[in-house]
């Protein structure tokens, strides 16, 4: 027995691992449960008490010189990878952060535009049903002008569909909320168009509303107008011209006087050097009555517009599907912003 194990010792002294898995499968030899030093130990069982002794101490040398050859290499392989040339005091580099994607940078900038002269944000479903989307928008349904936005509808459900605007969440908040109502509805909206640089199945709005005492159309066009200032400069120059939205009586879009001192603003403006950015109205009293505002007493004014055309202005981007692909190319430009 003591030149078997004299000669495990030997072979014990001599190992030297290349690696973690080696060390690792050695400890496994000797000292796991059916290991080479369990198996010594019930030999010794057998031995006569002068064996014992003498063995019994060889074993326990043993075992320690395993122990220390797996001690004395624990930390080899993690020096090894120090060793290497990966300098693990050097700082991250600063080009390894992240970057906001640039419709959340132009939504942030708008919600704090709005946000300091007293705006809230309200945000709802994307989900949402018929009344919400468009009945209590003055929207009832065989309305000509649910056409104007091409819906997707849930199959299962022909009273559920995705928003086509986040008009929706105002209503849900004049619903909950008695005026006076400051509130921003920022969110992704569907609508069933061909999708192309101009035009894509989902997309993000920003809507506005502004319930109180005598809201008057003065109140909203210079709200617009401070809107404009902040977003594009100072020097900007709004112009509004008559349109049509159900839900908004008068109504009017907002265009932005954008130039046309090159060839890419002629063929941005058409020509004309005024780009438009937002639909907007007093709501119409209806709108109020339905969600149980008290039309004689309360008026207010609405204006919705999509981030995606403003984030294109503002980074002149011209195809707007780009937003949607997340090339890192793409994304990685607005990192400083
Ligand atoms: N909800 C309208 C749209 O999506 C925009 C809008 C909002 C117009 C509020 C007027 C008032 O087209």
């Amino acid at each position: 027995m003591l030149t078997q194990i004299d000669k495990l010792l030997k072979e014990v002294n001599g190992f030297s691992p290349d690696s973690k898995e080696e060390l690792e499968a050695f400890r496994l030899k000797y000292l796991g449960k059916k290991g080479v030093l369990g198996g010594l130990f019930s030999d010794l069982k057998g031995a006569t008490p002068q064996d014992k002794k003498s063995a019994g101490l060889a074993i326990n040398n043993l075992k320690n010189a395993v122990q220390e050859k797996i001690n004395s290499h624990k930390n080899t392989f993690d020096k090894v990878i120090k060793k290497s040339n990966i300098d693990t005091s050097k700082p991250v580099g600063l080009n390894s952060f992240g970057s906001r994607h640039p419709i959340s940078l132009i939504k942030n900038q708008i919600v704090g535009v709005f946000k300091k002269i007293g705006f809230g944000v309200s945000e709802g479903p994307e989900i949402e049903d018929d009344w919400h989307n468009f009945s209590a928008l003055n929207l009832p349904k065989e309305h000509p002008a649910r056409d104007m936005q091409d819906t997707f509808f849930i199959q299962a459900n022909p009273d559920l569909l995705l928003r086509t605007h986040t008009s929706s969440v105002q209503v849900r908040h004049m619903e909950s909320v008695r005026p006076p109502i400051r509130t921003i509805s920022p969110g992704r909206v569907y609508r069933n168009e061909a999708v192309s640089a101009r035009a894509h199945c989902l997309f993000h709005q920003i809507e506005g509303l502004y319930i109180d005492e005598h809201v008057s159309f003065a109140d909203l066009k210079q709200t617009i107008m401070y809107f404009a200032k902040e977003m594009f400069g100072e020097e900007t120059k709004i112009r509004l011209r008559p349109s049509f939205f159900p839900f908004t009586e008068p109504s009017a879009e907002v265009d932005i006087y954008w130039g046309s001192k090159n060839e890419s603003d002629y063929r941005i403006t058409k020509g004309t050097g005024w780009l438009e950015i937002l639909g907007c109205g007093m709501v119409d009293p209806n709108v109020l009555e339905n969600c149980n505002i008290d039309s004689k007493k309360h008026s207010g004014f609405a204006f919705g517009m999509g981030i995606e055309r403003i984030a294109m202005l503002k980074y002149g981007v011209t195809d707007l599907r780009l937003f949607f692909e997340n090339d890192v190319r793409f994304l990685k430009q607005f990192s400083s912003l």
